[in-house]
């Protein structure tokens, strides 16, 4: 069977645990190669050995909050696999969860964006100077329900997540010009050690249900939304640009408080 992304090169910040590993997973079994970039170093390492080795995958220690580190782990995906097709700006953290916006220190709040918002800027802007002399790419930004409602997340991750959106609609228009798309994903959530944090969860635990979902009978997976990733990594979606795909089974668009009478 024809593999999705058969000989092309990605490039997957947070990609040593969570969402991101399972991105590198799929991505890798359709054929890509990937550079697994993430401050995690006992992790990332073992997950690319796994993969294949080197042949297939490669980590590279990158805090996306550095540009010194983003652009090296751009130039170590072109240097060790000649080219950058897909970049996908996955890292984040959600901070400490306080509801309160009284709470919430300055710091607290611009380290939420520095690693949410800062680092997909600073990933979507290495990643194009070496996409646009290739006048093609496809550069996927993680972002969240929280990025299309309020309430899912803490204030800063919330802003940070908002601020993604609007980060991907402006590359898109500009990068669009030579052949590179920008997007972004926007899953409900997951069950991985982020989301078990601030659900209060174990790493056993399974709350097995999805919460408020529209959706009868599903539950999401960090697959699907590897698969979703893995849509706007390929060239069937070439020719979506600036889109937020959004993978909640229907929570964003349902106000779960207005029933209409006859209509569940
Ligand atoms: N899990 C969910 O329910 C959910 C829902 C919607 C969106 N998201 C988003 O998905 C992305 C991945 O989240 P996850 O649930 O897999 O979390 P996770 O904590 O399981 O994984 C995040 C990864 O990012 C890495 N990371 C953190 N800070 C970094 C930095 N400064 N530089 C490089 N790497 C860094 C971590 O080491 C980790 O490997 C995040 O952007 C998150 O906001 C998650």
């Amino acid at each position: 069977m024809r593999r999705r992304l058969e000989g092309k090169v990605a490039l997957i910040t947070g990609a040593a645990s969570g969402l991101g590993e399972c991105a590198a997973r799929l991505f890798v079994k359709q054929g890509a190669k990937v550079v697994v970039a993430d401050i995690k170093s006992h992790l990332g390492p073992d997950l690319c050995a796994e993969l294949g080795g080197s042949e297939r995958a490669s980590f590279v220690r990158c805090d996306v909050t550095e540009e010194s580190d983003v652009e090296k782990a751009v130039d170590t995906a072109v240097s060790r696999y000649g080219k950058l097709d897909i970049m996908f700006n996955n890292a984040g953290i959600m901070g400490p969860v306080k509801s309160s916006i009284l709470h919430t220190t300055q710091e607290e709040f611009l380290a939420v964006l520095k690693v949410n918002l800062v680092g997909p800027f600073l990933g979507t802007k290495h990643a194009a100077r070496v996409m646009i002399p290739a006048k093609s790419g496809s550069i996927i930004t993680m972002g969240s329900v929280s990025a299309v409602m309020g309430a899912t997340g803490t204030h800063a991750y919330t802003s940070s997540k908002h601020g993604v959106v609007g980060l991907v609609r402006n590359s898109a228009v500009e990068l669009g010009r030579h052949g590179i798309r920008v997007n972004c994903v926007s899953p409900y959530v997951v069950l991985t050690p982020m989301s078990r944090k601030v659900l209060g969860l174990d790493e056993e635990e399974d709350t097995g249900e999805a919460v408020h979902s529209s959706l009868e009978g599903a539950v999401l997976k960090a697959e699907d939304v590897a698969e979703a990733a893995l849509y706007l990594a390929s060239d069937e979606s070439k020719y979506v640009n600036g889109t937020n795909l959004v993978v909640d089974g229907g929570f964003s668009v349902h106000n779960i408080g207005f029933e209409i009478p006859g209509l569940k």
